[in-house]
């Protein structure tokens, strides 16, 4: 498929340009062909043109299901966060990581966020996307007509077999007010609006200890900021930018502290933290929170470039921010600084659209089927907006398996979890993670997730025509033949084949 994207050279980058063969290799087996005739299959409402919408839709056209994609802001905001943060952000994770398309080719490693907007662009006109989106149209309400349609606030938008919203997990910036900040002199940013601001020579506090307040640190050093001090009230693991530990993380497969994570814990103590061991989190486990991914932080903090100050936030004075350092005795102290930066995240989108069904207690997000899939409503999949805290979230594949997941539901009722079985596995899941000190899908590691998938296809027999179609998108005529006899087969022995969208009749 032709795409924009420049080969690097053999020569002078050889893992690079292997990577990018790589890539070729991926786009010719697994992207879908994108349609050129009419989409006859289920309708899907996309809500979200972020990078999980847009690259939803885009396997759902490509399977031949029509979509109709609902984007609260302007045409400018397609790539969704991405498109709204300023110059100063990047891919912490190498970009192998990040394919949020079999289609997509990356020819760096950590792409700003100008080439990730790039490739979402892309990647909407290559699958005729444009004129299925409609922007400045934001979705306030979902619900079913009485033959199980879903309608997209109101019939006029038309009627849906499925719903994936991907709203995201950041929302507008957040700004706390806190008490004195009208006194301060100087400046106050959030970490999201930090591109052109001044900064040469300037001492500047960063509010909050998360991936911003890393960000933040990497504009300073290339505005030339003379000294960082981070305020953090809480502690997060930082972990080396390295692809292999990233990856060895990601292979726990229980999601959860066991018996063995001191040992992670251990080494990154001694051979990362080394001296400044104390900085790492002394009562939460790594496999409890995502870790910031970062390599030059502790060199910052080493040259005195920077400093981590781990305290309360008392309040702002006219010179800096009066904190209270935890651990010591408690003393106040005041920190002087020329600008502050609030990296103190975003606000969470909210899926209050959906109807109620969604929400009942003890099945809120995230505790759903394969956390995005109300157990209600298998014909709904809110993917990677219900997420909370992960290791290694590779940005490709599981997109790609959650939309098929519902493609797979939406086409062959037989495979259609009942909302019974859904709970089931909820409450399985719950049960193996029992010990964890977070909720059972507040955190988890990849490869728990795939243990989800595979468990979700091998556990009904009527899914195993489908494993190839799901993992790898390959296949799809075939089920579909197969689902044509099954259908002769269930209308002779007198089963509904082709019941609401959204009642299961599998397990
Ligand atoms: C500064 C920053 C850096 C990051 N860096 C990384 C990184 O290095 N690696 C990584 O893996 N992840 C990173 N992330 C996480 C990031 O959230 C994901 O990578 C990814 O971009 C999320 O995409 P999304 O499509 O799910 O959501 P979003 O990009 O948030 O898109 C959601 C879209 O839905 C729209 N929307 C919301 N509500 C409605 C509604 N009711 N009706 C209609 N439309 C609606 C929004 O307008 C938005 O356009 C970063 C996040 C931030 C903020
Ligand atoms: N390149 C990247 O990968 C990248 C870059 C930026 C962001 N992100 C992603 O974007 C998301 C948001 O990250 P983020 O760093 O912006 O936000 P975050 O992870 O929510 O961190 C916010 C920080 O601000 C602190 N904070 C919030 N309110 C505060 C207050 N009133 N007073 C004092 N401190 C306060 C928080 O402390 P508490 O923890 O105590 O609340 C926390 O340390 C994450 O998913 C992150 O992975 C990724
Ligand atoms: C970036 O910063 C500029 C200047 O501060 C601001 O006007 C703009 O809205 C910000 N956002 C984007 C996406 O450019
Ligand atoms: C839903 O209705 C609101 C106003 O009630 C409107 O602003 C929004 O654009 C509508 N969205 C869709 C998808 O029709
Ligand atoms: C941000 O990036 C865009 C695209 O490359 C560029 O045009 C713009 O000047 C940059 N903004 C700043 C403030 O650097
Ligand atoms: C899903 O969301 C999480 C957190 O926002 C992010 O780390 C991950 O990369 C996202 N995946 C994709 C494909 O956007």
């Amino acid at each position: 498929m032709a795409q924009k994207s420049r080969r690097p050279s053999p020569f002078t980058h050889p893992i690079l340009f292997l990577f990018y063969l790589l890539q070729s290799l991926a786009d010719r087996l697994l992207s879908p062909v994108p349609p050129n005739g009419r989409l006859h299959r289920p309708k899907v409402a996309i809500i979200g043109a972020g990078i999980t919408g847009v690259s939803s839709a885009a396997h759902c056209v490509g399977h031949g299901f029509d979509v109709v994609m609902f984007e609260a802001g302007p045409e400018k905001n397609l790539g969704g966060i991405w498109s709204r943060v300023n110059n100063t952000s990047s891919l912490q994770i190498h970009s192998m990581m990040y394919r949020f398309h079999p289609s997509v080719k990356w020819d760096e490693a950590y792409p700003n966020r100008q080439r990730i907007v790039e490739q979402v662009r892309d990647l909407w006109e290559r699958y005729g996307l444009r004129s299925k989106t409609k922007f400045n149209t934001r979705v306030d309400k979902v619900y079913q007509d009485d033959r199980g349609r879903w309608i997209v606030n109101n019939t006029a938008n038309g009627h849906f077999e499925g719903v994936i919203a991907a709203i995201g997990t950041c929302g507008e910036p957040k700004m706390p007010q806190l008490p004195g900040m009208a006194d301060y002199k100087g400046p106050v940013y959030h970490s999201s609006d930090l591109t052109g601001k001044p900064a040469k020579g300037k001492t500047m506090a960063v509010i909050g200890g998360g991936a911003s307040a890393v960000e933040a640190l990497e504009f300073a050093a290339r505005a030339g900021a003379s000294k960082v001090k981070i305020l953090a009230r809480s502690d997060k693991w930082i972990i080396p930018r390295n692809a292999l530990c990233n990856v060895l993380l990601s292979l726990n497969v229980f999601g959860q502290e066991t018996a063995l994570s001191w040992i992670p814990e251990a080494l990154l103590r001694r051979l990362f933290y080394r001296d400044l061991a104390d900085l790492a989190p002394a009562d939460k486990g790594i496999f409890t929170d995502t870790p910031m991914v970062n390599s030059d932080v502790m060199a910052k903090l080493r040259s005195g470039e920077a400093e981590w100050i781990k305290c309360e936030i008392e309040r702002f004075t006219a010179k800096g921010v009066l904190v209270r350092r935890r651990g010591k005795d408690g003393k106040d102290e005041e920190i002087a600084a020329d600008m502050v930066v609030m990296a103190t995240g975003f606000a969470r989108p909210q899926l209050s659209f959906l109807p109620e069904t969604c929400f009942e207690a003890p099945y809120a997000p995230p505790n759903w089927y394969l956390q995005t899939f109300p157990p209600r409503h298998p014909s709904v999949s809110c993917i990677n907006c219900t997420y909370r805290s992960a290791i290694g979230t590779v940005g490709n594949w599981h997109v790609g398996i959650y939309t098929r997941l519902l493609l797979m539901f939406l086409v062959d009722p037989l495979t259609r979890p009942s909302p019974f079985w859904m709970r089931r596995w909820i409450d399985m899941t719950r049960l193996l993670k029992r010990s964890s000190p977070v909720g059972a899908f507040d955190f988890f590691t990849y490869l728990e997730l795939v243990w989800w998938f595979v468990f979700c296809v091998a556990f009904n027999p009527f899914r195993w025509k489908w494993a190839l179609f799901v993992f790898l998108g390959i296949g799809y005529a075939l089920p579909a033949r197969v689902v044509e006899a099954e259908d002769k087969m269930c209308s002779e022995v007198g089963i509904n084949g082709h019941a609401d969208a959204d009642v299961g009749l599998g397990f």
